[in-house]
Formats: structure tokens, sequence, C-alpha cells
């Protein structure tokens, strides 16, 4: 069954997630996940052992309060989320620039739940520059709160890192199984963190010769542009084409609906 995201991720695979779900291998010892972002795949596959990394810290700070203190979360977010309906917009901004300063993971789930349409942005100085959402509340305490029990059981028992994707599955053996989603190398800042290309193809290299069995998502194509970054060959075994959806950007642009597809590689 589908679970709804607690956090609204750029790059999500919520809509992809059940089609690639269909691509993994059946017996999987430790499932691992080392651009974990919103975790549309874990929340789906649901694992009963997963080592899961992403580089953003409040974000894992986030998924470790939310296996070992769902309340918090849900008290927090109740406290502030009046506190900005009774304050307004100086409030968004107070929290914002603490959120800068202190980085805390409960602040970062506020400024994700009330800016504008959810994105996460930051800008140069790698500080959230997001503005609140003006003409919408944020989403409802009571609803947040339910969504982050749903999440609470499905993360018991997994582990969470908050480092490098190189890292995460440094333990990773011939039994288990690795998702691959970084960020597009070719979205600049779009994302928290950058990939060097060369050490990425590197590290695939790398768990080919350990025998681990990965897939990863990597480019895609949009209407007439393509995102296809040719991966060297010997790194896979197959390349499927998912089509993840049509894109309303097209839509609203152009008035024609534009097809997105996205790759999948996979090494077994
Ligand atoms: C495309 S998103 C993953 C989205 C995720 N599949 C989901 O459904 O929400 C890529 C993630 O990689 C993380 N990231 C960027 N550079 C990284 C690195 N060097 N090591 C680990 N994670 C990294 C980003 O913070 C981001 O959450």
């Amino acid at each position: 069954m589908a679970i709804k995201p607690f956090i609204k991720w750029s790059g999500s695979k919520r809509s992809q997630a059940p089609e690639i779900i269909a691509y993994f291998p059946e017996d999987i010892r430790v499932y691992y996940e080392p651009f974990l972002g919103s975790g549309a795949i874990l929340g789906h596959l649901r694992p009963t052992k997963a080592v899961c990394g992403d580089v953003n810290a409040p974000l894992i700070g986030l998924w470790k309060t939310i296996q070992e203190n769902p309340e918090q979360i849900s008290r927090d977010y109740e406290k502030k989320w009046s506190q900005l309906q009774k304050e307004g917009h100086t409030y968004f901004y107070k929290i914002r620039d603490r959120f800068n300063k202190e980085q805390s993971p409960l602040d970062f789930l506020f400024l994700t739940r009330t800016c504008v349409n959810g994105l996460i942005r930051y800008n140069k100085q790698g500080e959230f520059n997001n503005s609140l959402h003006h003409t919408r509340k944020g989403i409802q305490p009571s609803r947040l709160e339910q969504i982050v029990e749903e999440w609470s059981e499905i993360v018991q028992g997994h582990k969470f890192l908050a480092q490098g994707y190189e890292l995460t599955t440094k333990n990773a053996t011939p039994q288990d199984f690795i998702y691959l989603d970084p960020p597009y190398f070719n979205t600049g800042t779009r994302y928290f963190g950058t990939i060097d290309y060369e050490k990425f193809i590197d590290y695939l290299d790398s768990l080919n010769k350990r025998g681990l069995r990965y897939a990863l998502s990597y480019d895609g194509k949009r209407g007439e542009e393509s995102y296809v970054v040719q991966l060297p060959k010997h790194l896979y075994k197959r390349h499927i084409m998912l089509h993840s959806g049509n894109s309303t950007f097209g839509k609203v642009q152009n008035k024609k609906v534009e097809k997105v597809y996205e790759s999948l590689y996979l090494n077994y």
C-alpha cells in the first residue's frame, strides 16, 4: 500500500516506485539506499532490514526522530503551525533564520511543509531560501501526525546515516541489494550536495568488483529533450526506460503533454 511522504522532496520517486521495485530481486538480505531523500522506494518496498543514508544531515536527523520519537515531531509541528497561523510570515522567517544557523531537523520539517510548493531550495551559500506559501496553510498537524506514525512503524530496526554514498554501502555483501538514486548530474544546485561523475563511475565499478547487485535511476527524457548521459556499458547488464508520467510544465507552457521517461540500470 502506498504511503504518503512526510516531506516533499525534489526528485522523489513516489510515482515510479512500484514500477522500479518490480525489477528488484526477491532475495534481499539487507536493503541499502544511500541517496535516501524522502524514501519513496523504501516506503514501498518495506524491507525487514535496511541501511539508509543521505548527505543532508537535517533530513537524516528527521528520519532518526521518526524512528525513535515520532510524537516529538507531531507535537513540535503542531506548536509551530499554530504559531504561524497567529503570527504570520514573521514567524516563518524567524524559523528560517534559525534553521540556517542551527540546522535543526524539526525546523527543517516545518519550513518544508509551509514554504512555496514545499520546494526545498538553497542559495549558493547553502542556506534554505524558499519563502512562505501565503495562500496555503501548510499540512494540518493531525494529518502529519498520522503520516509520521505510519512511517515510524516502517522504519523500525533500520539504520540512518548522514554521510556520503560510498560510506553507506561500505559493508554490503552479495546477498544484499543497493538502490541508487543520485541527483541528476546536470541539474546544478537543484539538490543538496553534488556528485562528481568520474568518482561515481569508479564507485559503480567497485560495486561490480565486489559482486554487489544494484539498480540505478540515473537519467531521463522529457518530450524531445534527453537527459540521457551514457553510462559505460561494462557497468550494467540491463537498461530500462520507465515511463514516469507526463510533464505538467509541458502542458502549461505549450498546451501539449510531454511524456517523461526515466532510466533504470541494473547490473544483474
Ligand atoms: C534524487 S534525490 C533522491 C530522491 C529519493 N529517491 C526520493 O524518493 O525521495 C537525491 C538525494 O541524494 C542526496 N545526495 C546528494 N549528494 C549525495 C552524496 N554525495 N551522498 C549521499 N547522498 C547525496 C541528496 O540530498 C538527495 O536527497
